[in-house]
This record gives C-alpha cells, structure tokens and sequence, in this order.
C-alpha cells in the first residue's frame, strides 16, 4: 500500500494535482473537503452543521473528519493506496490517522508540500470564487481566515511527519504540468514496487 499526504495552504493546489496524481498512480483520492461538501449538497445533519463552520473559514471538529476517514478506509479494503488532500489538519487528525492506518498494518509514505505566497494563495481563490459556487471563496475576509486557520492549527502537521523524516517541499508557484512533474519524481523514487 502506498498513502501519500498532499499538503499545503487553501488554494495551494491540492484539489488540482491530486485528480493528476490519482489518474496516474492509481489511488483512492480521499478529500475532506469534497466529502463535507457532498454532505452539505444532500442537506444531512452533518452537512448543515459543517457548512455554518466552513462558511467562517474554521476547521469542522476532529471527530467529524476522523469518523469520515475511517468510514472511507473500510469502505476500500483492496485499495492499492490511498491520497489524503485537506486531511490531517490538525495533531489529533495526524496521530488519529497513524492509527486508524496501523490497523490496516500500512502507515503514511510520504508527505508532499506544497508551498505557495500568501499574495497567491488569495489571488487563486478570489479568482475561483467568481465561478465555483463555493460560498468560502467569496470573501476575501473568509478566505483570509482560511488561511489563519492553516498557519494556527494546520502547518504544525508538518511538524509532526517532518520527525519521521517524511516531508517533501515542492515549489507550488508555476505551470500545473511542471508541479506534477515534480511531485510525480518524488512518488517515483519512493514507490517502487
Ligand atoms: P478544502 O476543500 O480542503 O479546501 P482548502 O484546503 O481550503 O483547499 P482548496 O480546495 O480551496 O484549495 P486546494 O489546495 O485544493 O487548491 P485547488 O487545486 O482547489 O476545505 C474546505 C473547508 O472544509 C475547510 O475550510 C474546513 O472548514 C473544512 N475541512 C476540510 N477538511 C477538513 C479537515 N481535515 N478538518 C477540519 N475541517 C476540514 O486550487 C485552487 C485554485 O487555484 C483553483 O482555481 C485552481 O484552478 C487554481 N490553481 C491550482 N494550481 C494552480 C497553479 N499552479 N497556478 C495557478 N492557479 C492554480
């Protein structure tokens, strides 16, 4: 089993490489974000509770992702490996994932992350806000929580892999093609069969 972590700030191109990396290396894409907004479009209880949170740019609680994940690692026993995109976010996430993993005798390979300018990051959102529909892409005021969000709560996740000796910074800024390139080198080397 080969699971990778595509990390990085909101708008950082994660979404954009990892439909990419899974056409290619043929991996379940495992996205909370698209999981929490499936949820919201079939109107569930979970999803009403998430977006009021989403909407404010601020992480849904722990328990919700983490129960999602699990749900979608048993859902996908003959995986050959899965990509994680938006998740873990927090250190509860990341040892909550280590374990949910370890129960399935696998554990994380590689952590690739992506790094982006803040003045870009919010350039990439404003501009995707005026077609996506997603009410978080807007405001500039929302996707600058986003944002805070990352730095206060999420990039220490890096912090927690980088002890294992499992994080890659990849250049975020440039062609799409040449940023999959460069995350495409770094799963080569480590995925070979
Ligand atoms: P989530 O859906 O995960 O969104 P995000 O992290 O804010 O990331 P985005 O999807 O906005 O950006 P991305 O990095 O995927 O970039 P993308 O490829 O789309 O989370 C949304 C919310 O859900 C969170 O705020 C939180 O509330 C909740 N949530 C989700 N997971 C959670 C968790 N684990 N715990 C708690 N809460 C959670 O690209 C962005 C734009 O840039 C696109 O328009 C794209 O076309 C463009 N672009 C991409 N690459 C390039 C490039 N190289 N050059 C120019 N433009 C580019």
């Amino acid at each position: 089993m080969f699971n990778l972590i595509l990390f990085g700030p909101p708008g950082s191109g994660k979404g954009t490489q990892s439909e990419k990396l899974i056409a290619k290396y043929g991996l379940n894409h495992l996205s909370t974000g698209d999981l929490l907004r499936s949820e919201i479009a079939a109107k569930t209880p979970l999803g009403l509770e998430a977006k009021n949170i989403m909407d404010k740019g601020q992480l849904v609680p722990d328990e919700v992702v983490i129960g999602m994940i699990s749900s979608a690692l048993d859902a996908n026993p003959t995986a050959k490996g899965f990509l994680f995109d938006g998740f873990p976010r927090t250190g509860a996430q990341a040892q909550a994932l280590d374990n949910l993993l370890e129960l399935k005798e696998a554990s994380i390979n590689v952590m690739l992350a992506l790094d982006v300018s803040e003045k870009e990051l919010v350039k990439r959102l404003l501009k995707r806000g005026e077609t996506s529909g997603r009410s978080d892409d807007t405001n500039e005021h929302v996707i600058r929580a986003r944002i805070t969000e990352y730095h206060n709560k999420t990039a220490i996740v890096a912090e927690y892999y980088r002890q294992f000796n499992k994080v890659v910074l990849i250049k975020g800024e440039g062609s799409v093609d040449d940023i999959f390139a460069a995350l495409s080198k770094e799963i080569d080397e480590r995925n070979k069969e």
